[in-house]
């Protein structure tokens, strides 16, 4: 693991994205389903990339369909783990994912993004389609989200989301030449009596839109963009993909 960084979604943090940014994929979530049904795919094995706490694989799993995910964080395999028993969970990054066949294959929330996998470049996520679509069956279906360049566009962004008994603080940092994205996350969660501080950076690197759907095609997909999951659209500077193997 000396390739990650040590502060891949931590306890605390991993326990906040849970419990205050969950409805992205719970939206995502009805999107994949109701394009699966569509298709007439009732049933089959989901693959979820940066799984996170499970929140997706819930979702499909309560739909009848079998999940395989992978994530880097053990903060939140450990949540996904108990979220859902009956699915599969490694910790492992998606560059090393050996695909079964599947029906469907996931990466929401920003995954092909992150920096915590030094390995992430153009190059092996080009690898990564090819493998995607040798592993899904004819009519299955890739789909992912991104931050795209401009995300923010003002340079620099601070902001903060607070629960009941949690709240954290960011500064968003892009650098418009290098493509790439610096949050700085603070979070306070409660323990006990007291509110516990943690602290986590994390890299991004931002995508265009065109170059994205140009591999997807490449590696045989028929691909296009989507402004939002359900009925809530992608903020500014942000991109979903639905590619489907014909
Ligand atoms: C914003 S969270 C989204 C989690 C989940 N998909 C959701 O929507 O709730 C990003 C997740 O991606 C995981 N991640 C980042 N880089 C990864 C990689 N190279 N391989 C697997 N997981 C990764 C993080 O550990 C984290 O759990």
């Amino acid at each position: 693991m000396s390739r990650k960084t040590p502060t891949a979604y931590a306890t605390d943090l991993a326990f906040i994205h849970d419990a205050g940014f969950g409805d992205f994929a719970r939206e995502a979530s009805a999107f994949l389903i109701e394009i699966l049904r569509q298709r007439g795919i009732s049933r089959g094995l989901v693959v979820d990339f940066g799984s996170g706490s499970g929140i997706l694989a819930e979702c499909v799993s309560k739909a009848d369909y079998e999940v395989l995910g992978f994530d880097v964080s053990r903060a939140m395999i450990e949540l996904a783990s108990k979220r859902v028993p009956t699915a599969t969970f490694r910790h492992e990054s998606f560059l090393d994912a050996q695909l079964p066949p599947c029906v469907a294959v996931t990466a929401i929330g920003e995954i092909f993004n992150y920096l915590f996998d030094r390995r992430n470049t153009n190059a092996r996520l080009r690898g990564v389609f090819r493998r995607v679509h040798a592993a899904l069956r004819p009519g299955g279906v890739f789909v992912f989200d991104v931050a795209l360049v401009g995300r923010v566009p003002e340079g620099i962004r601070r902001g903060f989301t607070a629960g009941p008994d949690w709240a954290c603080l960011y500064e968003a940092c892009e650098d418009p030449l290098a493509h790439t994205l610096e949050r700085r996350i603070t979070s306070f969660r409660k323990v006990g009596e007291h509110y516990r501080r943690d602290a986590e950076v994390h890299r991004l690197r931002l995508y265009r839109r065109a170059p994205l759907l140009a591999d997807l095609r490449a590696a045989g997909f028929r691909a296009r963009t989507l402004a939002g999951y359900g009925a809530t659209p992608f903020p500014p500077g942000y991109a979903g993909f639905v590619a489907r193997k014909a």
